[in-house]
């Protein structure tokens, strides 16, 4: 028998903290009307002092779990994508176990930027066709607040913190009907953040901030994009028209729109949460999917089309029937 994995609990959390385009435009020379139009950002959330990716991740895996109405002794696996861990090591993943008393799992991160959720569910799923798993807990979770440079203008306007849940488990029927996933190492200079502690003497100056040529990747990704929804349509032989909802990776509403475009699909069937979250990075997807499943827009039975491009270049996507 032929196993699939099937979505049964969502979860997400946001800080408290709100960070207003007027906020920015207090510390750099930019205006709330430049930020909106440019990218459909209105606002966004900061973790406070005392909050960490792993302690939003446990936050959004608990409600998640609860929605699914497993105990944390019953997941098999636990993947937490971050670019913003807690420490170095042990991963975030581990730190989440701990949190959540989850004794009877394995436990580890991925590091794939913005596009970390798609990857997460990308392995998760493998685990679970395989029979390797049986529930499994995939968490995107970033204090993106804690990369970005507040004097530089070009990215501090687009970066937001929060965490978001996803539990899986092994069902007869998908469920995820697949995910497709990408890399190319060759633009890591439109796109990084670099890491001083392990600078070799080369880049020993460089700040631990995110540094991204903006205008060249916004390019790329709307290219890499329109032939990732390609791709997924091709390999399960459907059509545009039969995609109920398009979760995006929440980076840019020109982004965004170009690739409902594509598809012919009107705004209304794209879940937005960007005005008021930014760029979570690899929390973006699974928050968005997390509200439109909790406020009635994405009901069972449905398709949903979730993609995400970011940094490496990594981008892929995951057609799930929820
Ligand atoms: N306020 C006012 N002016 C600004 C600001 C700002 N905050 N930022 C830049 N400008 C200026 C620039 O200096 C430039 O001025 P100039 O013409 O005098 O040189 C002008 O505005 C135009 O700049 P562009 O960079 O061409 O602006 P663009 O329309 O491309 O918008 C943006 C910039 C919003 C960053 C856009 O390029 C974008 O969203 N890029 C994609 C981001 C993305 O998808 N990242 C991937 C995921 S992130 C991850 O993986 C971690």
């Amino acid at each position: 028998m032929r196993h699939y994995s099937r979505v049964i609990g969502t979860g997400g959390y946001l800080p408290t903290t709100i960070c207003t385009n007027d906020d920015i435009s207090q510390r750099v020379e930019t205006s709330d009307s430049w930020i909106f139009e440019r990218t459909g950002i209105k606002s966004r959330r900061i973790a406070g002092g005392d909050e960490s990716a792993a302690s939003m991740a446990e936050i959004a895996a608990t409600q998640a779990m609860d929605a699914a109405e497993i105990l944390a002794d019953e997941l098999d696996l636990i993947i937490v994508a971050t670019g913003t861990p807690d420490r170095v090591y042990p991963s975030t993943a581990c730190l989440l176990q701990q949190r959540l008393g989850a004794k009877n799992c394995v436990a580890f991160d991925i590091q794939a930027a913005c596009s970390g959720s798609i990857f997460a569910l990308s392995i998760a799923d493998q685990y679970i066709k395989s029979g390797a798993a049986k529930k499994v807990l995939v968490v995107g979770s970033e204090v993106c607040s804690r990369l970005v440079d507040w004097t530089d203008r070009e990215t501090c306007i687009l970066f937001g913190d929060g965490a978001g849940a996803i539990v899986l488990e092994v069902a007869e029927q998908a469920g995820i009907l697949s995910t497709h996933i990408h890399s190319d190492g060759g633009c890591e200079d439109l796109l990084y953040c670099p890491n001083p502690q392990a600078a070799t003497a080369a880049n020993k100056d460089e700040l631990g901030f995110i540094k991204m040529r903006g205008n060249e990747v916004f390019k790329v990704a709307v290219n890499t994009l329109g032939r990732i929804v390609d791709e997924t349509l091709a390999a399960n032989e459907m059509d545009k028209s039969d995609i109920d909802w398009l979760v995006p990776h929440q980076a840019n509403i020109r982004i965004i729109a170009a690739t409902a475009k594509k598809l012919r699909m009107s705004m209304d069937q794209v879940v937005v949460t960007l005005e008021n979250q930014g760029n979570t990075s690899s929390a973006s997807i699974l928050l968005a999917f997390n509200e439109a499943v909790r406020d009635g827009r994405i009901q069972r039975g449905q398709v949903v089309l979730l993609e995400a491009f970011g940094a490496g270049f990594t981008w892929g996507s995951a057609l799930i029937r929820y």
